[in-house]
Parts: C-alpha cells; sequence; structure tokens
C-alpha cells in the first residue's frame, strides 16, 4: 500500500517535471527605453525592464500583467545592498524569464490566461512600485520610483496593444500582490472605458496587526519605507484624507472599501511571511522559542497554535468580509 502510494508520488514527480521540461517557455527581457523621460529608473539610476509574450487566437486582445515580488528596503543601507541585485537593478537581472502557472503558454496548465498577451513587470524599486523620491548625498545615490516605472510601462505598452484591449488583468504576488493592490485603480484609469479591467493579489494582504510582543513591527516597518520612499502622495486619497496617520494607507486593509474596480483576493490565513516577519519577527522571539515552530507547523506547542490560530481568525473581521464578498469576481 505505502509502496504503491510511494510510486504513484514519483510518477506524479515525474510527469510534473516533464511536462516543465518540455513546456518551459523563456521570454526576452524588454528594456523600457522611454523611462529616463519620465525618471523613472530602478534603485541604481538602471532602466526600468518587463518580459511580453504575445497573445493568440481568442486571447489576443486580452492583457494579463503580473508585478513581480520581492520584499522591500526600507532604510537607505538595505537599498544601497538591494540596487547590487536583481530586485534593484536592470544590470543584474536574468535577460530570459521563464513564464510558468499564470504566465505559462500551455492550455493545460493555465486554461484560462494561456493565449492572452502576458506580461511580467520586473521589480526594481524596492517600494511595490509606488515610490517617488530620490535620494543624493554627494557620494551615494539612490531613485525610488516605483510609481515612475510603472507609469513608463503602462505608456510602453498602451501602444503594444494594452490601449485597445478587450480584457485586462493586474496581477501579483507577496509584495508585487500588494503592488496590485495599490495600482489597481489607476490601472483602471489608464485603461479606455470599455475594457473589462480587473486585479488580482496572490498573498498581498499584509495585515496592520501587532506581533506577539504586541509591537506594532509591520507598521513601523510600512512607516519607514513610506517615509524613505516618498510613497506617502501616491497612497489612495480617499484613505490618506480620513485616517490620522496616512501612510497606514499602504495596508489594504484601510483603502480597500474605497476602491471600486473587480479585485480578487487571495491570501492563505497562514501565509508564511507574515508568521514569520509580522506575527513572530525576530525581534520578537530573542530567546528562539519559536525556531522549530516556525521550521514546521507540526513542532509548534499547542500555546503557539492557538496563537497562529487568533492570527487567522483576524482575517474574517466581518467589515472586510462585507467588502472581500462585494470584490470577488471571476474573470
Ligand atoms: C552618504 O550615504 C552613505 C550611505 O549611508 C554613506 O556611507 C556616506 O558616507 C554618505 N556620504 C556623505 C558625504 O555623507
Ligand atoms: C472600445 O471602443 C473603441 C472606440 O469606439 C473601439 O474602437 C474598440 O474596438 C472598443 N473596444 C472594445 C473592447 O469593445
Ligand atoms: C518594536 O519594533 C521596533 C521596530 O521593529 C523595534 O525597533 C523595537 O525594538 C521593538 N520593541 C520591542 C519591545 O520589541
Ligand atoms: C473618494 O473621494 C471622492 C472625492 O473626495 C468621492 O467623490 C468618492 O466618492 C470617494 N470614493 C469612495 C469609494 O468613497
Amino acid at each position: 500500500m505505502e509502496l504503491t502510494v510511494a510510486m504513484l508520488l514519483i510518477l506524479l514527480n515525474l510527469a510534473s517535471w516533464c511536462v516543465l521540461s518540455e513546456g518551459r517557455l523563456l521570454v526576452d527581457m524588454t528594456l523600457v527605453s522611454d523611462a529616463s523621460s519620465i525618471g523613472a529608473f530602478c534603485l541604481d539610476g538602471s532602466l526600468p525592464a518587463y518580459h511580453l509574450h504575445r497573445g493568440f487566437g481568442d486571447g489576443a486582445s486580452n492583457w494579463l500583467l503580473q508585478f513581480e515580488g520581492g520584499g522591500w528596503c526600507n532604510d537607505i543601507q538595505s537599498c544601497l545592498d538591494r540596487a547590487k541585485t536583481k530586485h534593484g537593478s536592470s544590470l543584474y537581472m536574468n535577460k530570459l524569464e521563464d513564464f510558468n502557472g499564470i504566465l505559462s503558454n500551455d492550455a493545460s496548465l493555465n486554461p484560462d490566461f494561456y493565449n492572452w498577451n502576458r506580461v511580467k513587470l520586473r521589480y526594481c524599486d524596492g517600494g511595490s512600485f509606488s515610490g517617488d523620491a530620490k535620494f543624493d548625498n554627494g557620494t551615494s545615490v539612490l531613485y525610488f520610483r516605483g510609481q515612475k516605472i510603472w507609469e513608463a510601462i503602462i505608456l510602453d505598452l498602451l501602444p503594444k496593444g494594452l490601449g485597445n484591449a478587450d480584457k485586462a488583468l493586474l496581477s501579483g504576488c507577496s509584495a508585487g500582490g500588494l503592488s496590485s493592490f495599490l495600482q489597481c485603480e489607476n490601472f483602471y484609469r489608464a485603461l479606455p472605458t470599455n475594457t473589462s479591467v480587473k486585479c488580482l493579489s496572490d498573498a498581498g494582504f499584509f495585515l496592520d496587526e501587532r506581533d506577539i510582543t504586541l509591537n506594532y513591527t509591520m507598521r513601523t516597518f510600512f512607516e519607514n519605507l513610506v517615509s524613505l520612499q516618498g510613497i506617502e502622495k501616491n497612497l489612495d486619497k480617499n484613505c490618506t484624507s480620513f485616517l490620522d496617520n496616512p501612510k497606514l494607507c499602504m495596508f489594504p486593509q484601510y483603502f480597500l472599501n474605497y476602491m471600486t474596480t473587480p479585485f480578487f483576493i487571495l491570501n492563505t490565513a497562514y501565509d508564511v511571511y507574515q508568521f514569520h516577519h509580522a506575527l513572530v519577527p525576530p525581534s520578537a522571539d530573542m530567546n528562539g522559542d519559536w525556531k522549530r515552530c516556525k521550521l514546521s507547523i507540526a513542532s509548534c506547542t499547542p500555546q503557539q497554535l492557538d496563537i497562529l490560530q487568533g492570527w487567522s481568525l483576524l482575517w474574517h473581521q466581518p467589515s472586510w468580509i462585507f467588502s472581500l464578498v462585494f470584490s470577488y469576481y471571476i474573470i
């Protein structure tokens, strides 16, 4: 019995490996050459980039844009470090990008979007495509121009067919899922009124909640990010005019109710990033009591499981469910 299961697993692994290796789709990078005219640069001053794979058949006039994810940098040192990586400079990006998952062109793996025009927006600003500032102290320069990068890529794609799209979907995962929240209304505004525009966030619903020592670790992190990268002026205006602390409008929970574009939210209640960095950040676990639990849920104590359960219930706040229900549309 166990042997059969093991063999089945091996076969499944083999099968998926074959599909992946046969169906591997590598897509060339496009540098946005006009980006410099609006001051859109990666952290290090290099040009921003995207990868476009053209649609075909009945998907030829539909567009799927996906924000790349990859955390944030919220102080000068971490941004200087990031500027020397593929998440801060197009000089270090792989020029061929593997299009899989929702970007795949294989109908059996990606039945809904395989023949759409599919675009991956490379992430090199460290501020979820929302900043607009510059650091220059005479010896070091950093460009916090995520908002400009977003605008430059849209301007580049509009004449390539995005401007005549029938359906358009903006998506992203993690920090890219947050970008999808932050830019969704702008995406809607950038497209003709007869285009069907929707947005999707995968693991981008970052919560403004206290960690296990009752410290607002994630809030402090985002406040520093918003300040450093000049993000506040690009946040939802209804939200920033309503809240005493406008920087909190970086958190989707505060501006979700002002969004009018159909939005699909996908987020696990036990999101590993938020468990490890928001609920139990290293600063809240100096003794390492959570180390084993973080490595494997099966090693958590009953008390730790209770805390995790409580965290997952935060997602069930009535006001959010209300807006979530009204935001759920199928493409
Ligand atoms: C500029 O900032 C960098 C990074 O913080 C620092 O190493 C450097 O000494 C600063 N230069 C000046 C002139 O203050
Ligand atoms: C939207 O309207 C324009 C102008 O009337 C038209 O050319 C275009 O085909 C329409 N697009 C869709 C998706 O209906
Ligand atoms: C609370 O979080 C901030 C920001 O991460 C940190 O600087 C501070 O030391 C933390 N305080 C406690 C008591 O853990
Ligand atoms: C946002 O604010 C504008 C003007 O202040 C208002 O017209 C609009 O209805 C508000 N939107 C929502 C969704 O509350």
